[in-house]
């Protein structure tokens, strides 16, 4: 006879067990991750798994919920106690009957954290660098004497077969009080010490506790974004952001490398805005969540390798000028006290490894989440700030490089340029007829030539336009004929359009225009932009010559994931008008989000991941385009729209 049948979802793994087998092992063994913290005492409530009649039929298992085994006493007890929903059971008790489809639920709320929203559907396989081990451990015996905290690894080496871990001294003189207020019964905080390969006892708690959390960090020069997480369900219960206060300091990173290097006070100062800023971020996710920030005992930061530097009080200098070289390259796993940022006192802090002097943690956590390396086809990953950082590639082989576009892709050094704000045009159509424009601003619902729009816009009045807006006017401009292929506006049009209007020497086009305010396009603007998309254009143009050259063919595109904020506003198909990017087909070009921020919670909530994009990184090759003779020729002919030398066959179709 053969054994029952277990498909386990979301992942879908599935296997044959013997009747009787719990379903937390037979997890396990197919390597689902089933959290636990009492190890099967029936007294966590992590261990819950759900078991659906609805969905048998569609995975061609014709079972009911019968196939389980029936309630132990345990699981009694547990529901009495805390209540089971329906349909849940303690996987650590309920054992194989027969055929299963078996739901890993992601909302398991427990203790009273509610998870509040999602920020990321994804489920990210779980198997966290900090664990909680309840054990009971055996009571002082005068002929035994086995000391209090022996006793204690004792009960982890018997019910969690832990090697004898080392521990945090400060805890040293507790343990005694903790273990008689627990009545013998206490969790471990464990956490993994790569360094010496072994455990690390980083809290004791007396009694059952029931939750730990982690914070994953994307250290923007602009923003930065934080994900406060349960390590013990996965799931993301709060998220904030806040400008970074170095903007102070300088708005690019290069004009905060110089203020490093004019000031001695600067680096510090800097330090400690940035820690500060997220020190303030925990406390508000925490609040928020109704955790307490003595509850955080993991955190995961992700940036480029400016705000690397600066986060870990390293000096940027050297990054400011060739050859590039980072303090540190590889991961860092420290003790998170030396950051200051009020989280538990023991907890831990690790900080993904760096690329490259210009291609930091935050392109090794996007590419992590994006996983170029994982798949077959050839995916181009850009991750645009006031600098693009580049990665190219497949399961095969890796190139990254980073590339100077400057800033004007945000919005600034743009005449009427400013930040994605209320107020600020994100998206404009020009008719090719009239070029009459058709415009949207931020927080007004209706275009400008809808109704409603006077109105909304009286609201904050039109005050600019933002890097999404700079695109596509410059992109619609291209298409309706007012720009030609060098990017010059075309003078003669004034006679044809009021739009366009003398500018000195130059032309302009006049987008928007008050008694108050005037939003025009001027020539200065158009190279601008000009010259941020061949930088970029170029930089991906070199990564994509080495890596033909090192397959010795010509490599295509398969797939175009565009990260960050600039990635999520700007529409595939206009950067693909600029020439922003090469071609490829429309529908495999697109936004993915913050995927450094997604980067940096898996490796938060796998410490697999962690592993995994440090082998990677150590296999990436990287471009310096400063350094490439090539790169000027690809830029000039990267200055035209779409491209001197490249062809866009997918964009006329
Ligand atoms: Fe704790 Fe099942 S493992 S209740």
């Amino acid at each position: 006879e053969t054994h029952p049948l277990v498909l386990f979802m979301p992942s879908g793994r599935r296997g044959r067990f013997a009747r009787g087998t719990p379903l937390i092992e037979a997890a396990r063994s197919l390597g689902v991750h089933v959290e636990s913290v009492c190890g099967g005492r029936g007294i966590c409530g992590r261990c819950q798994v759900e078991v659906a009649e609805g969905v048998f039929a569609k995975h061609g298992i014709t079972s009911a919920a019968d196939h389980l085994s029936a309630w132990s006493a345990k699981e009694e007890r547990y529901a009495e106690k805390r209540g089971l929903k329906p349909g849940r059971r303690l996987s650590c008790s309920a054992s194989v009957e027969g055929d299963l489809v078996v739901d890993l639920p992601s909302d398991m709320a427990i203790n009273g954290a509610v998870v509040r929203k999602a920020v990321d559907t994804r489920e990210i396989p779980r198997d966290p660098a900090i664990r909680l081990l309840y054990v009971e451990v055996s009571q002082p015996d005068m002929h035994a004497p086995l000391g209090d905290l022996d006793r204690v690894f004792e009960a982890l080496q018997r019910d969690w077969r832990l090697p004898r871990p080392t521990i945090e001294p400060s805890l040293l003189p507790k343990v005694q009080g903790i273990l008689r207020a627990g009545n013998w019964g206490v969790t471990a905080v464990v956490a993994h010490d790569r360094e010496a390969d072994r455990p690390h006892l980083v809290a004791l708690y007396p009694g059952l506790k029931n939750e730990a959390y982690g914070i994953a960090v994307d250290i923007g020069s602009t923003t930065i974004a934080l994900h406060l997480s349960s390590l013990l369900s996965g799931a993301t219960i709060a998220s904030a952001g806040t400008p970074n206060p170095q903007i102070r300091f300088g708005e690019d990173l290069m004009s905060r490398v110089s203020y490093v290097m004019m000031n001695p006070e600067g680096r510090p100062q800097m330090t400690a805005a940035v820690r500060g800023a997220i020190r303030e971020l925990t406390t508000r996710v925490c609040t928020e969540a109704n955790v307490s920030p003595d509850d955080v005992f993991d955190a995961v930061f992700v940036g480029n390798p400016v705000m690397h530097h600066l986060f870990l009080g390293i000096d940027p200098t050297e990054l400011g000028q060739a050859p590039f070289a980072l303090a540190a390259s590889g991961a860092i796993e420290m003790p998170a006290a030396a950051l200051d940022l009020g989280l538990h006192p023991h907890a831990r802090a690790y900080v993904l490894p760096c690329i490259a002097g210009h291609v930091g943690a935050d392109a090794a956590a996007a590419t992590l989440s994006e996983g170029p390396h994982r798949q077959d086809e050839t995916m181009l990953l850009v991750d645009v700030g006031t600098n693009a950082e580049i990665v190219l590639g497949s399961s095969r082989r890796l190139v990254a490089a980073s590339s100077p576009t400057g800033p004007a892709f945000e919005g600034a050094e743009i005449s009427s340029g400013q930040r994605a704000a209320p107020g600020a045009i994100e998206r404009v159509r020009i008719d090719p007829e009239t070029l009459e424009p058709r415009f949207k601003v931020i927080g007004v619902e209706p275009w400008s030539n809808e109704p409603g729009f006077v109105e909304g816009a009286a609201r904050f009045g039109v005050t600019g336009i933002c890097g999404s807006g700079i695109i596509e006017v410059v992109a619609e401009m291209f298409l309706a004929g007012i720009i030609s292929e060098d990017g010059v506006i075309d003078g003669r049009l004034a006679a044809r359009s009021p739009r366009i209007v003398e500018e000195g020497r130059t032309f302009a086009y006049v987008l928007h225009e008050t008694p108050d305010r005037s939003i025009r396009i001027l020539q200065t603007d158009v190279r601008a932009i000009q010259l941020a998309k061949a930088a970029l254009y170029a930089g991906i143009k070199l990564l994509v010559d080495r890596l033909s050259a090192e397959e010795g063919r010509p490599v295509a595109i398969d797939r175009i994931a565009l990260a960050g904020a600039f990635g999520s506003f700007i529409e595939p198909r206009y950067a693909m008008v600029l020439g922003l990017v090469p071609d490829c087909a429309l529908e495999r070009c697109g936004s993915v989000g913050n995927a450094a921020g997604a980067g940096a919670r898996m490796a938060l909530l796998n410490r697999e991941f962690r592993r995994e994009i440090e082998d990677v990184v150590t296999r990436i090759e990287k471009v310096e385009t400063a350094l490439e003779p090539a790169f000027q020729g690809h830029f000039v002919a990267a200055m035209a729209f779409p491209n001197k030398r490249d062809s866009y066959p997918e964009l006329v179709k």
